[in-house]
């Protein structure tokens, strides 16, 4: 087994409540696995090549928890609308195009390169209907070395004529595509993905919660996200008054889903989530481009919900997690003010910690430098942010990678034990 070993300032969050950092330290893994980190090197790894990142801030890689690749494409535009609008006028006819593989490929090519550049080591994604464009997104993230579920999407009902199933070929179309991949790759497995309650039929939605249990395969959907699409759900189920409870109808809520957004639960359905050990992946970003609301974070954390952080491109326009921590402190700033103060607001360590641990979590012991991590890490230099007359203190500088930092100053990606 070959031992890695990183030295530079070690910075991460084995919990919420601050940043654990060691100047100068000695981050040791053998195979994928850490086997702790070290102010002085022990002497057992003395003969081992150290590859010394001098000044650098060396930190967990980034989670993203929820993402759509073809939405890539037309990331950063159509942002003035409402959700059910900008789907129809911007994403439907955008995902039709994935029916052609070539230009799948193109733009997943596209995709996955900006998500390592990014420093995205783990992501939970959302394809398209088409199996072939989705079977190809799932070979280019393995071959670019970004961990992923990655799923072909079901919409069989209140779907664009270009972009639709008959509930028989969207069960039967996931059944083979799943058998197609399941056992494929190292870094890329399929999650059950129905796109939302509203482009869902029962029998899909039925199928779906078969399919996961028999192949134990997770499941990424969207959640009470938006009062358009929430009024579509209360309308076709009217014995249920939240979307948890007809997702749970159809045995879909695990402790391997994760659901996108959570804007407007109700008390019962809060109960629900953490009973189900979902996942929540917030979306700050994109919750406030597509005006579909502020979710209650703080709330969900007393609770002890799971969450962590998305770029649900292309409702958010940016790609980076540390945007989405940055955001994530910001929105909960104006859900306290909204609460009358109540709700107190995230610190920048929570952020951090739901865009590294948060998420991380999904994928087994994944997001910090704990003895028996999986070695995700990325090496960030912040020279380009400040000046060294600056002299701020290791978490003062991490805050500072949290606001300003891009791809730019992402130097060194590790992504299950492996330079990458
Ligand atoms: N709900 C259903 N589809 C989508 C989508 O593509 N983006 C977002 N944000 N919400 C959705
Ligand atoms: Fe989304």
């Amino acid at each position: 087994m070959h031992t890695t070993i990183l030295k530079g300032n070690l910075i991460h969050t084995p919990t919420p409540d601050h940043f654990v950092c060691i100047e100068q330290g000695y981050l040791v893994a053998e195979g994928n696995k850490i086997c702790g980190i070290y102010r002085e090197l022990p002497q057992k790894y003395h003969s081992c090549p150290v590859m010394d990142y001098g000044d650098a801030l060396i930190i967990p890689g980034l989670c993203d928890m929820h993402v759509h690749a073809p939405q890539f494409v037309y990331r950063g535009l159509g942002l003035d609308l409402q959700l059910m609008d900008w789907l129809d006028r911007y994403a439907f006819p955008t995902e039709a195009r994935f029916a052609d593989p070539e230009y799948a490929r193109i733009y997943y090519e596209a995709f996955a390169d900006a998500m390592a550049k990014n420093g995205t080591t783990r992501a939970v994604i959302f394809g398209t209907l088409h199996v072939p464009a989705t079977e190809l997104l799932m070979e280019i993230l393995e071959k670019k070395k970004i961990c992923a579920y990655a799923g072909k999407i079901n919409m069989d009902t209140l779907s664009p004529d270009f972009l639709c199933e008959t509930p028989q070929q969207s069960l039967a179309d996931t059944e083979r595509w799943i058998l197609d991949t399941k056992d494929r790759f190292r870094y890329v497995h399929p999650a059950i993905t129905p796109r939302f309650i509203p482009t869902c039929s029962s029998e899909v939605l039925e199928g779906l919660g078969e399919l996961a249990e028999k192949y134990h395969l997770p499941i990424h959907s969207h959640i009470s996200e938006d009062l358009g699409e929430m009024e579509v759900v209360r309308g076709r189920y009217p014995e249920y008054d939240n979307d948890g409870d007809v997702y749970d109808s159809f045995h879909l809520l695990t402790g391997q889903t994760v659901m996108a957004h959570f804007i407007y639960p109700t008390d019962h359905e809060l109960q629900l989530i953490r009973e189900r050990g979902v996942t929540i992946a917030h979306c700050p970003q994109s919750n406030g481009n597509v005006a579909a609301g502020i979710p209650p974070i703080r709330r969900m954390l007393d609770l002890g919900i799971k969450v962590g952080l998305g770029s649900d491109i292309a409702g958010g326009f940016s790609l980076c997690i540390f945007r989405a921590m940055a955001e994530a402190v910001y929105l909960s700033k104006l859900n306290w003010l909204q609460s009358g103060k109540k709700e107190a607001f995230l610190t920048v360590p929570e952020a951090f910690y739901l865009g590294t641990m948060g998420g991380g979590q999904f994928f087994g012991k994944v997001g910090c430098f704990e003895p028996g991590y999986e070695l995700d890490a990325l090496v960030i230099d912040d020279r380009s942010l400040g000046t060294p007359a600056d002299r701020l203190t290791l978490e003062e500088r991490i805050e500072r990678v949290i606001h300003l930092a891009d791809d730019r100053n992402i130097i060194g990606r590790f992504v299950c034990g492996e330079k990458a």
